[in-house]
Parts: structure tokens; C-alpha cells; sequence
């Protein structure tokens, strides 16, 4: 079963308008003969409109970092689906560990938004992770069981080969501690299970999930070659357009 790689790049609250113009200008012309793979980039929401018209004839799809779970309302200082869509996202990260560290989300409103990003047809990258904490008492597998199956819960099986999953732990996320590739493999292959558990094995097996948590060119390689890894959630080193090339071109030299 060969999965489709995918090398996204979140780039967090990094980069304004300009900065970002510029940022793509150097990265097509690095990336100009690649067609075999996908790539993504997640903007700042100011950035997004702007970003799919300069990336509209290329590879380059353009994804959210968050969204809210309603369509519209009195909800000041959110983004709806529909606000999305309508820029021509069609991509959206939930559930990032700082979303769900630093601004409180838990599995329900994350869930609500998964529903909401497949009921609007746009796909949903599901972030899940471990604190070290958690790690330490040995309850990663629990915590990625109950992440994936609390946001997944109720949704869909016809339209749930539309989700990613990013295993991201939140230990190695920004602080250039990666796990290691025995980690990886084990935590992508307990989520490839868990998903086939709850969805069913054909699905498990087309799911793509994303390693992310200090993926950089010079790791980037040995973790795409892991068995159940099909891509990377790049954040630091995805804000540099050489770098962020490297890694989409993860096996050419470095
Ligand atoms: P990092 O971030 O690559 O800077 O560790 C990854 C992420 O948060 O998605």
C-alpha cells in the first residue's frame, strides 16, 4: 500500500502578508519539479486569501490553522468554515497541541470541529499527542486511543477517509527533541490500528498520518522511510523556504 506523502508546514503565528509573498516567490521556484507529492501550507488567517491566489496554478495547496465549529454567529474574533471555503481553503489543522494547551480545546470541541470541516467538505488534519508527562507513566497509547476515538467520535465512515492524522508529541514540539524512530513507528502504527478499529481496515490503511514535532532536512529522511509514517507537520523549520523545500524533497541529498 503505497499512501501518497504529504509535507506540511504549519507556520504558527509567523509571517505577515509580505513576509509571506516573498516566502513563496523563493519556495516555487524550489520546489518547481515536484509532482509527487503533496504539499501544504498553513498561514496565518490574514494570510490565507491572499496565499491561494499566489499559489492558485501551483502544487502548493494552502491550509487554516483552526476554525470554529459554526457556520456564522456571535462569535467575535473566529473563523467559519464557511469564511474558509469561500478564500478557497480546503484543508484545516484542529486540534494542535497549543490549541489544545494554551487556549483550553479539548476532545469535544475538537470533535465538533472535525464534524464540522467533513460536513463542509473541507479535510480536517487531526492533531494528537502525549504530554512528557504522559509518556513518563506510560500512558501514550491510552492517550492517543482516547484522542483519536474522542475526536473521531461520531463521525461518519463515508466521509472519514477525508481525515489526516499528525502523531505529534507535544514534548518534541518546538524544542528540537524528536522522538525517536522507534517512537514514531510505534505510535503511527497504534493509530493506524486504533483508526482501523474504528473505522475499518481499508480506511486504516489509506489514512495518511503525519509525524510532526521537530522534523527538520537533516531527520527528515529516516522518518519518512518508517513503515506507517506518511508525511510531516513541519513548524520551525518550515518557515525557512530552503529548508521547508528540503524536506518536501525529503530523499534527494541534503
Ligand atoms: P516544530 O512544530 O516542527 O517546530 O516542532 C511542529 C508543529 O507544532 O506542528
Amino acid at each position: 500500500m503505497k499512501r501518497r506523502p504529504l509535507l506540511a508546514a504549519n507556520w504558527k503565528m509567523f509571517k505577515t502578508v509580505s513576509e509571506m509573498e516573498s516566502y513563496v516567490k523563493d519556495f516555487l521556484e524550489l520546489v518547481r519539479d515536484v509532482s509527487d507529492r503533496d504539499i501544504l501550507i498553513a498561514p496565518s488567517f490574514v494570510s490565507l486569501a491572499r496565499m491561494v491566489q499566489l499559489l492558485e496554478k501551483s502544487i502548493v495547496q494552502v491550509g487554516a490553522q483552526n476554525m470554529f465549529y459554526e457556520d456564522k454567529g456571535a462569535y467575535t474574533g473566529e473563523i467559519s468554515p464557511l469564511m474558509l471555503l469561500d478564500v478557497g481553503v480546503k484543508t484545516v489543522i484542529i486540534g494542535h497541541s497549543e490549541r489544545r494547551h494554551i487556549f483550553n480545546e479539548d476532545d469535544k470541541m475538537i470533535n465538533r470541529k472535525v464534524i464540522a470541516a467533513l460536513h463542509h467538505g473541507i479535510a480536517p488534519v487531526l492533531c494528537i499527542g502525549e504530554t512528557l508527562e504522559e509518556r513518563e507513566s506510560g500512558k501514550t497509547s491510552k492517550v492517543l486511543q482516547t484522542q483519536l476515538k474522542n475526536g473521531l467520535q461520531d463521525v461518519d465512515t463515508e466521509v472519514i477517509k477525508k481525515v489526516i492524522v499528525a502523531y505529534e508529541p507535544v514534548w518534541a514540539i518546538g524544542t528540537g527533541r524528536t522522538a525517536t524512530l522507534e517512537q514514531i513507528q510505534e505510535a503511527h502504527s497504534l493509530v493506524r490500528k486504533e483508526v482501523g478499529t474504528l473505522a475499518g481496515e481499508d480506511i486504516a490503511q489509506n489514512m495518511r498520518i503525519l509525524y510532526g514535532g521537530s522534523v527538520k532536512p537533516a531527520n527528515v529522511r529516516d522518518i519518512m522511510r518508517l513503515e506507517d509514517v506518511d508525511g510531516a507537520l513541519v513548524g520551525g523549520a518550515s518557515l525557512d523556504p530552503e529548508s521547508f523545500a528540503k524536506i518536501v524533497k525529503f530523499e534527494q541529498d541534503i
